[in-house]
């Protein structure tokens, strides 16, 4: 993709990608197995550290729903998620015929509220005479949880956590890499994530065992018989070997990543300081770490922007992301929550410069399509959805580009 646009985050490749697919052409490794597959998952091991396994996958959505069945979700059960993140921490519960029961967050890290969980977890126990299956809560925008205390509330009630950390490869929480507290940890290698392997994923699992046993759900469930005995319902979700090439390629430029990320939410602090009505989301105590895998703003309800009269007056034409080039026409411009006329128009305004900025992703409890499911809410991710924009963050990002995007936001503010 070239062009002058300034996008969220871009991947960027460090030159030895192509190196290990041409490898995976020359000796006829094109299949979702192989060298680099095998290779890749050491490195990511290697990064994770704390004696994990990690199978690769060809997505982060297929780990969310592979580490769910590992966790023995069935159909009746219920699934404890934060609210406030990407349909894909949420949408697998319900392949297994599971409900996932919403949680919201507190207002520092943007993530999981203990106490919430804790109340929600006492209450489903309540309403349905059975403890909730898995608890899943995110790193959303790569800004670490309160894992500890997730993780003792989780251990109170004996409840298996699934860290949703696809958006926070790299990030820390007391020195710990995220996604290796809970029993699994869940990881994307999509185009705009830490690091691509064009479209993947990975499961960080607790032990060998474990690992041999999603490896297992990812590969059909194919039995040890010389022909094809299926005793389980399989999947086919493991990566292939030439997007495990661009991934070793990946691995080699990681650290680097984290690091521009780290550097540009450093721009942003120094360029926003003199800013009224503009507050820039950073680690809220010493014990997060974000990768700041995306920046993101708060803008006051109060900040007058350009043009905000005429937010939301036409109907958008494709989907956030792009999503493949799917357009799913909308039935209105509107809907009954969406992000503040300033926002809509801080939004539009940079989009004419040239500069993609997205609003905060729209909490699960408040999509139409979960709207039945039960929720235990706070209000904090409904009032972050109607005042936040994410910014561009990524390893493309120079420090010019900040200096234009910030210099775009001080011009359209009225
Ligand atoms: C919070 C979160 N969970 C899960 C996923 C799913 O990852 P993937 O796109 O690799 O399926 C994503 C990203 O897309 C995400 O942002």
């Amino acid at each position: 993709m070239v062009s002058n646009r300034i996008y969220l985050c871009l991947a960027h490749m460090s030159g030895q990608e192509q190196k290990y697919i041409q490898e995976a052409f020359d000796t006829n490794w094109v299949v979702p197995l192989g060298p680099n597959v095998n290779a890749f998952e050491a490195d990511l091991e290697h990064f994770v550290g704390q004696d994990k396994k990690v199978v690769a996958l060809s997505s982060g959505t297929a780990a969310v729903h592979l580490a769910l069945i590992a966790c023995g979700v069935k159909a009746g059960d219920e699934v404890i998620v934060q609210s406030f993140t990407f349909c894909a921490s949420s949408n697998p519960v319900t392949y297994l015929g599971a409900t996932p029961v919403f949680v919201d967050s507190e207002a520092e890290s943007w993530n999981m509220d203990p106490v919430l969980l804790e109340e929600a977890i006492v209450d489903r126990m309540k309403v349905t005479g059975k403890k909730p299956k898995a608890i899943i809560p995110v790193y959303l925008y790569g800004m670490p949880a309160r894992i500890e205390e997730i993780m003792l509330i989780a251990a109170k009630y004996d409840i298996p956590v699934i860290e949703d950390a696809a958006e926070g490869l790299g990030s820390r929480y007391d020195g710990q890499v995220c996604g290796t507290f809970g029993k699994f940890g869940v990881l994307s290698f999509n185009g705009n994530k830490m690091i691509t392997t064009s479209g993947g994923g990975a499961l960080i699992c607790p032990d060998e065992e474990a690992k041999q046993k999603i490896m297992f759900y990812a590969t059909q469930a194919r039995e040890s018989y010389p022909y094809y005995q299926h005793e389980e319902i399989g999947y086919n979700y493991r990566l292939s070997n030439i997007c495990a090439g661009i991934g070793r390629g990946q691995m080699t430029v990681i650290e680097e990543h984290i690091a521009h990320h780290r550097h540009v939410c450093g721009l942003y602090r120094e360029l926003l300081a003199d800013v009224d009505g503009v507050e820039l989301h950073e680690n809220p105590t010493s014990r997060q770490d974000s990768n700041y895998w995306l920046n993101t703003v708060l803008l006051s309800e109060d900040l007058h922007v350009k043009g905000e009269e005429h937010a939301y007056e036409q109907v958008v034409h494709g989907a956030v992301g792009g999503a493949a080039g799917v357009t799913h026409q909308a039935a209105s411009a509107h809907t009954d929550c969406e992000p503040n006329a300033n926002v809509e128009a801080m939004r539009m305004a940079l989009d004419v410069a040239g500069i993609e900025s997205r609003p905060l992703w729209k909490p699960m409890h408040l999509q139409p399509v979960f709207r039945q499911n039960p929720a235990y809410t706070n209000g904090v991710s409904e009032a972050l959805f109607k005042r936040g924009l994410c910014l561009p963050s990524g390893p493309c990002v120079t420090d010019d580009d900040v200096a234009y995007i910030v210099n775009q936001i001080k011009v359209n503010i009225l």
